[in-house]
């Protein structure tokens, strides 16, 4: 095996187990012959070896080995179909040809890609990279930091361990890359995939968050692809900051190992990626209802009623309470306290029988603490990670000292998951995975920690991207082994392809007007990375909320998949009631118009859970070739049919909003506007612009204080236009039973005056007895008799 270290001329032969350094003429890295073998092209250079690996004809593999284990985490099954695809030496290069992707190999391991028209998309960048002039030199560089000025970021570093520059066109635009600061376009700005709880004011200038989701969507051209990097180190993406000609991926450690993925659309590129990485499960009915959690509240039993009884006193519709680190017994991971709780079981049911459903958080911080269970057994069975010297290392969290366990082995995973039943079997409903980053309070987790990469022994600089990702899959197992129901699993810290196991959130935002309007491109490109399930902390974590700001913040997450109202301890409270009216009034507004619209998001999880495409997501995705709304960052839409274009500035009451192509009716007051357009809208306080695509039908269900795990016995339909099509779901939205067919599908059609129901698949019981459409003027109902939906 051979590999080279471009930049030094370097070239590592591995003899045996020893690595032999050399130095090579870096002139000569010509492509010399190939080998064929099964779905694999091996391409031999002088001094390298890349393999292509064709897993369908729109993904592809280039992989060289640098000596790294060789696993995925984001990948977990074999998703090789079997494709047809030819090789041909042509000239100076070599071609690979699926029906939908030409990839051209040229010396010196360039690679470029084109669609099947011949349209470039991805092709490597032939001159060398030019480091940003920051105008410092060492002299300068003292004086700026004794002001506290950052000089140069980690990215720019002049080179690194492995860097793949690419050719930049003038209109590229970038997606994707999970959840980063900033807008949506990503093109200009540089970013790092290192997992980080960073406490400060998220702003645009970070280079990095909780998560880690090298995944790279652009559009050239018009031409949509996507790379996914499957290196879980530190590594960089530079989207054409440093320079307008090229934009990179590089890594600090690792084998090169990215997967070229293709598409006819941007859709297409998403189905392609999480085809690959998993797509999100089809999650419990009641996880799309309102959820409410506050740091601090969770201290007592009594605390946590109080604000339950407020909620039903107020008609508020909620599903969920969140009880944070204080439920434990002193930060003790799988404890609950006995001196404000008397018994934990019968107030978790006291609270299910109100329809309230109870996550609590679980972090991986596990006390050191020789008299508390879960440490001793951790430590006996030699669960936790070790620092070099082979005693367990030792950080802190919340609890003080603290040891982490070991989740990238699957023996610990098992444990974990084997505990999270203590909280199943108090009638716990979901689990919040937080600080999995993994936090530390005692200075950063040195790289060379020793952390397992499954059976292999490996470090922190390799783990600790996936730290968060292994925890989430393990409690998920726990959950779904326990319940036996659809596991609701929040995490802070991710990889690709956390989202099988995970809803997330975006960590600790600030109840801030730029964190509000940073929602929309987050959550936005959280969605093109796979995260369908996503939220933010309504109102703001950090800092104190204000009735204005948690309004429009409310208004504007009101489609967010997660919906949960979250604030840090110390702040000022933000419940719904807490700024009385017309704060509350408001509030209760948007609820009540979420529980309308959770057919609609439920039906639209099920269409994910098949094809990966976000609910929550940018005009661009389904309008890519509108250069209007290639940086759109303050509307977004819900599947194809909704547009939500939020006020999210304060003290403003109207806004423009852009209207793709097509005719769009004003939700609120049912004028047809035309689309390719900017209208002028009037928005109160207590007014959300909303917009639904012309001849659509939409779900509307029932407003309740919960979802009830009563089956609905009626539905309604609301048609927008004289036209339309739905097909709608349903199902016990609880379990895995649907896996089985125990589930409904019901297609309505709308014809100008003609209307009919047909139950497509029915194998859940009961189904509808009633259904209405209602138009915009007038009611039809229909009733079910003989099997069928009659028209009374
Ligand atoms: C950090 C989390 O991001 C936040 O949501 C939580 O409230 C605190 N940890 C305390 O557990």
């Amino acid at each position: 095996m051979l590999f080279v270290q471009k930049e030094s001329g370097l070239f590592y032969d591995k003899i045996g187990s020893e690595y032999r350094m050399m130095r090579l003429n870096m002139n000569r890295n010509n492509l010399e012959k190939y080998i064929i073998d099964r779905n694999q092209v091996k391409i031999m250079f002088t001094n390298s070896i890349l393999t292509l690996s064709v897993l369908t004809s729109e993904i592809i593999r280039v992989f060289q080995d640098r000596g790294c284990n060789n696993n995925s985490y984001a990948i977990e099954e074999n998703k090789t179909e079997e494709t047809s695809f030819e090789v041909k030496k042509i000239d100076d290069h070599l071609e690979l040809k699926t029906s939908k992707l030409i990839i051209k190999i040229y010396d010196d391991e360039k690679v470029d890609v084109y669609d099947e028209q011949e349209n470039p998309l991805i092709i490597d960048y032939r001159g060398n990279r030019i480091p940003l002039d920051r105008q410092v030199d060492a002299s300068h560089q003292k004086l700026a930091e004794s002001e506290g000025h950052d000089v140069a970021t980690s990215t720019e570093k002049n080179s690194h361990y492995y860097e793949l520059v690419k050719k930049l066109a003038a209109d590229e635009q970038f997606y994707g890359l999970g959840d980063k600061t900033g807008f949506l376009n990503k093109r200009h700005y540089a970013y790092e995939n290192w997992n980080t709880d960073n406490p400060e004011p998220h702003l645009e200038s970070f280079t990095r968050l909780y998560k880690s989701v090298p995944f790279l969507i652009g559009l050239k051209n018009n031409h949509p692809y996507g790379i996914f990097f499957d290196n879980t180190y530190h590594s960089y993406f530079d989207l054409g900051k440093e320079s307008n000609k090229y934009y990179y991926y590089a890594a600090d450690d690792g084998n090169i190992d990215y997967y070229i993925i293709g598409g006819t659309s941007l859709k297409k590129v998403v189905e392609n990626y999480t085809y690959l990485t998993g797509r999100t499960p089809l999650p419990q009915k009641w996880t799309l209802g309102y959820q409410q959690s506050r740091w601090g509240y969770s201290i007592s039993a009594e605390k946590v009623e109080e604000i339950v009884d407020k909620m039903r006193k107020y008609h508020l519709p909620c599903d969920a309470i969140h009880l944070d680190i204080d439920y434990m017994d002193g930060y003790r991971v799988f404890t609950w306290r006995t001196d404000t709780y008397d018994d934990p079981k019968k107030f978790i049911n006291k609270l299910h029988k109100l329809g309230l459903h109870i996550i609590t958080i679980i972090d991986p911080g596990v006390k050191k603490d020789e008299a508390y269970q879960i440490y001793q057994e951790g430590l006996q069975k030699g669960y936790f990670v070790k620092a070099l010297n082979g005693q367990v290392y030792v950080n802190k969290v919340w609890p003080g000292d603290a040891v982490y366990p070991d989740f990238g082995r699957n023996a610990v995973r098992k444990w974990w998951a084997e505990n999270c039943k203590f909280l199943v079997d108090l009638g716990v409903d979901g689990i919040w995975d937080d600080m999995n980053e993994p936090a530390s309070f005692n200075g950063e987790i040195p790289e060379n920690i020793i952390f397992s990469d499954e059976d292999k022994k490996s470090t922190h600089g390799k783990m600790h991207n996936v730290y968060g990702h292994n925890m989430a899959k393990a409690t998920y197992d726990g959950l779904k082994k326990a319940s036996g129901k659809r596991p609701f699993v929040i995490t802070r810290a991710a990889y690709a392809g956390t989202q099988k196991y995970s809803t997330v959130w975006t960590g600790d935002n600030q109840s801030l007007w730029v964190h509000l309007q940073m929602m929309i491109p987050q959550l936005c490109n959280l969605g093109m990375s796979g995260f369908a399930f996503a939220g933010t902390d309504i109102g703001g974590f950090g800092a104190d909320t204000t009735p204005e700001l948690l309004t429009r913040w409310i208004e504007a997450a009101i489609f967010s998949p997660l919906l949960r109202n979250h604030a840090a301890l110390g702040t000022r409270s933000q419940e719904p009631w807490v700024f009385g009216e017309p704060t509350l009034s408001m509030y209760r507004k948007y609820l009540q118009l979420r529980y309308h619209f959770i057919p609609y998001l439920y039906d639209l999880f099920v269409k994910e859970s098949k094809n990966g495409l976000p609910i929550m997501r940018p005009l661009v995705l389904n309008y890519p070739n509108d250069p209007k709304v290639k940086n759109m960052n303050d509307e977004y839409m819900v599947g194809t049919k909704i547009l939500v274009a939020p006020v999210v500035e304060e003290g403003k009451d109207f806004r423009a909003v852009y209207l793709p192509q097509g005719k769009w009716i004003d939700f609120w007051n049912n004028v047809t506007y035309s689309g390719n357009n900017t209208v002028l809208v009037n928005a109160p306080l207590d007014k959300l612009p909303l917009f639904i695509k012309k001849d659509t039908i939409l779900p509307w269900g029932e407003v309740k204080d919960h979802i009830s795990s009563q089956p609905d016995e009626k539905m309604i339909f609301r048609v927008f236009g004289e036209y339309g099509n739905y097909l709608h779901y349903q199902d016990n939205g609880t379990d895995f039973a649907y896996k089985h067919g125990e589930y409904n599908l019901y297609e309505i059609n709308v014809d100008g005056n003609r209307a009919s129901i047909n139950l497509k698949k029915h194998g859940y019981e009961p189904v509808y007895q009633r259904i209405e459409l209602r138009t915009i003027d007038k009611k039809i109902d229909f009733i079910f008799k003989d099997q069928k939906y009659l028209q009374i």
